[in-house]
């Protein structure tokens, strides 16, 4: 489903990715972890369109797609999440969800006047899905209040429903347990296993280990750019290599 080959990007002086390779396409959850400033989050960018890569390719289901603007890269399926969640605050949580969409029929003035009725059916159904999806999160209580009123934890399970909106196939998740409390947690790793069942594929960073092994089929090690090792996650947990790159020698 998701390969990367060889991609390297640099900020000035700065190689944040170095001939980085990975492939995702036999573990439905995939971990990707490394100490801080080792390029997780700038490979995320990269895959997402985010940031053009310097060389290398990104093939998602077989197509090259690292020189594609974001728009484009969300309609063939990845769909992703934020380390630092981007919710609209004043927004109610049913809209945050509700400008989320592929293809709005209603945003062609024409259609306004010759597809009223389509226009009607596509908002209600929508409506329901998105309501369906802060369900599944556990913030259905909500819908109607601003997102403003959510703590950081709830933020990121509505930004994880907002993606759900866009139907990927593929989603990336950039640290989903950072900073929240136990109960919400356990929350995020039923509903992304929950998601996992009906077919959806992950590639989750984050630096909680017990998550990693809680959720992940398979674990890529970055460090300064590169893959270092990868494995099963509780091999990688005694991987030497691994232990060397967070704690030195
Ligand atoms: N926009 C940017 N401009 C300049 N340097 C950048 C930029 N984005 C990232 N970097 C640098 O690239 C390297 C990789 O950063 P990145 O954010 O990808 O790391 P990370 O693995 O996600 O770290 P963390 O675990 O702290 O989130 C770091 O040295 C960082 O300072
Ligand atoms: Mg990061």
């Amino acid at each position: 489903m998701l390969r990367v080959d060889n991609i390297s990007k640099h900020f000035g002086g700065v190689w944040a990715l170095k001939n980085c390779c990975l492939n995702i396409d036999n573990w439905p959850i995939v971990g990707l972890i490394g100490p801080n400033g080792s390029g997780k989050t700038t490979l995320f960018h990269v895959i997402t369109g985010f940031y053009t890569p310097e060389s290398g390719k990104v093939l998602f289901k077989g197509k090259e797609i690292q020189s594609l603007p974001t728009h484009r890269i969300v309609q063939k399926g990845i769909g992703r999440t934020f380390q630092l969640s981007r919710v609209f605050e004043t927004l109610s949580l049913l809209d945050n969800l509700l400008i989320a969409r592929k293809d709005i029929l209603g945003e062609k003035v024409a259609s306004l006047f010759t597809r009223w009725e389509k226009i009607q059916e596509d908002e209600s159904q929508a409506r329901s899905r998105a309501l369906s999806y802060l369900n599944l999160m556990g913030l259905e209580t909500k819908a109607d209040e601003p997102a403003g009123n959510l703590s950081y934890g709830q933020r990121k399970l509505l930004e994880l429903a907002r993606t759900l909106m866009l139907d990927p196939s593929l989603i990336l998740l950039d640290e989903p347990a950072a900073g929240i409390n136990p109960t919400l947690i356990k929350k995020i790793l039923s509903v992304i296993q929950s998601l996992k069942r009906k077919g959806k594929r992950f590639l989750i960073i984050e630096h909680n280990m017990d998550v990693i092994i809680q959720l992940c089929d398979w674990v890529y090690v970055l460090d300064a750019g590169a893959v270092i090792a990868s494995g099963p996650p509780d091999a990688i947990r005694t991987d030497p290599v691994v232990l060397e790159a967070y704690f030195g020698k």
